[in-house]
């Protein structure tokens, strides 16, 4: 079989293109600027309700085995996963965290196609969304006798910045490259959520690449260094809540966790716990910064599409999401973990469960619940446009 997966790529992309035309319309949010500086562009709360709630999708791996007939089957059902997940609970934000896609299934230098696709339930809804990378998205291409790619030919893996330059480019996106001086790592940026009236900022929500694929999996001490100066430049006195999104669990996920395979006992709460922890490499030190600053509520990862669990760890929650796609292993039931913010006069709750693909609601928890004075001037941000 000759290269179909490649040979449909002009078609593809005037498809990509046409509809990246077709929603040109930019988002209620803006960007945050500090000191006559530009450091983020944020989301809102919409004026009409207290609440903002955040989608996280995790382990879609489109893309897989693109000569057969299964991977493109399992697309479909992931996007009708997704579909359903977004018109059902309506969120104000998608985290696409970390294998959207499956890289070494992916004999061609086209693997935006497929992030296209995978991010495209929340392109085509106009939701803002952000993306990271877990360790299969620029993973190298294995080769296959089925691929009708000859097992000589260079592997053309699309690289984390080609792959963030195009999810940048789509109009919902609010995922950044990150700061030069961390590449190789390449998804690590911040988005605040503000207020409705872009007054204050209610929350601000850090985004981490785990390297994996290309790369080594661990949270270096440069971007450590990064988060500790960006964290305490925007919220020195730690007054805003923060919630941090990276793909492969850290060590510490196995020490909070329950054992695999075991029930899962308070003050854990979960719907699966059916299988080891995969955790990163190594740790350079993010927990402690993490653990040492009240303002951090939980952190969430995948990788691992057999957990769903969040379990307290010092003063913050740590979580798994739930495996959303049909690409990737295992067959649990598809759903994505939820994440909202709920600001009431005097209190602001951040709230988690997990909704299904049968729409059924498991695993609901408290990850805060703050007191905060009504109305406050936050000093993060001079102004936001
Ligand atoms: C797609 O989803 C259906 C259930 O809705 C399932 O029976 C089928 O096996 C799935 N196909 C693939 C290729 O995953
Ligand atoms: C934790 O905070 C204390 C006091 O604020 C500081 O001295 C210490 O260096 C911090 N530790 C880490 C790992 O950031």
């Amino acid at each position: 079989m000759m290269r179909s997966g490649c040979r449909m790529s002009l078609v593809m992309w005037i498809r990509v293109w046409v509809m990246v035309a077709a929603v040109v319309d930019v988002l209620g949010g803006g960007c945050l600027i500090a000191a006559g500086m530009e450091v983020g562009c944020g989301v809102r709360f919409k004026d009409e309700v207290a609440s903002f709630k955040v989608a996280i999708f995790a382990d879609l791996h489109y893309g897989e085995n693109a000569w057969d007939e299964w991977g493109p089957r399992q697309d479909v059902n992931s996007t009708a996963v997704q579909s359903f997940l977004l018109d059902h609970e309506r969120p104000d934000f998608v985290v696409y965290l970390g294998d959207l896609i499956t890289a070494n299934n992916l004999p061609c230098h086209d693997a935006v196609l497929h992030w296209f696709q995978a991010v495209g339930p929340a392109v085509d809804r106009k939701i803002p969304f952000a993306s990271v990378f877990g360790n299969h998205d620029d993973a190298s291409f294995e080769w296959d006798p089925h691929s009708g790619v000859g097992p000589d030919e260079p592997l053309q893996t699309t690289s984390r910045t080609e792959l963030m330059d195009f999810d940048m480019s789509l109009p919902s996106s609010y995922s950044s490259s990150g700061p030069k001086t961390l590449l190789p790592s390449v998804s690590n940026f911040f988005v605040p959520i503000a207020s409705s009236d872009g007054t204050r900022i209610v929350a601000i929500m850090y985004f981490l690449d785990s390297g994996g694929g290309s790369m080594a999996e661990f949270i270096s001490a440069d971007q450590i260094a990064w988060f500790t100066t960006t964290a305490s430049k925007f919220n020195s006195d730690a007054s805003i809540p923060e919630l941090v999104f990276w793909h492969i669990p850290s060590i510490a996920y196995t020490r909070s966790g329950p054992k695999p395979n075991q029930p899962i006992e308070a003050p854990c709460v979960g719907s699966i716990n059916d299988e080891s922890i995969a955790p990163q490499e190594t740790e350079w030190g993010i927990m402690n910064v993490l653990t040492n600053r009240s303002s951090v509520k939980a952190v969430f990862v995948g990788h691992n599409h057999g957990l769903d669990w969040c379990c307290p760890y010092n003063n913050l929650h740590l979580c798994f999401a739930r495996h959303t796609g049909y690409g990737g292993y295992g067959k649990w039931k598809r759903g994505a973990r939820f994440v909202e913010i709920l600001q009431e006069p005097t209190t602001l709750q951040i709230r988690t469960s997990v909704t299904l693909e049968d729409g059924s609601v498991v695993s609901e928890l408290i990850l805060a619940l703050d007191k905060v004075e009504p109305y406050i001037q936050q000093n993060v941000a001079s102004s936001i446009l």
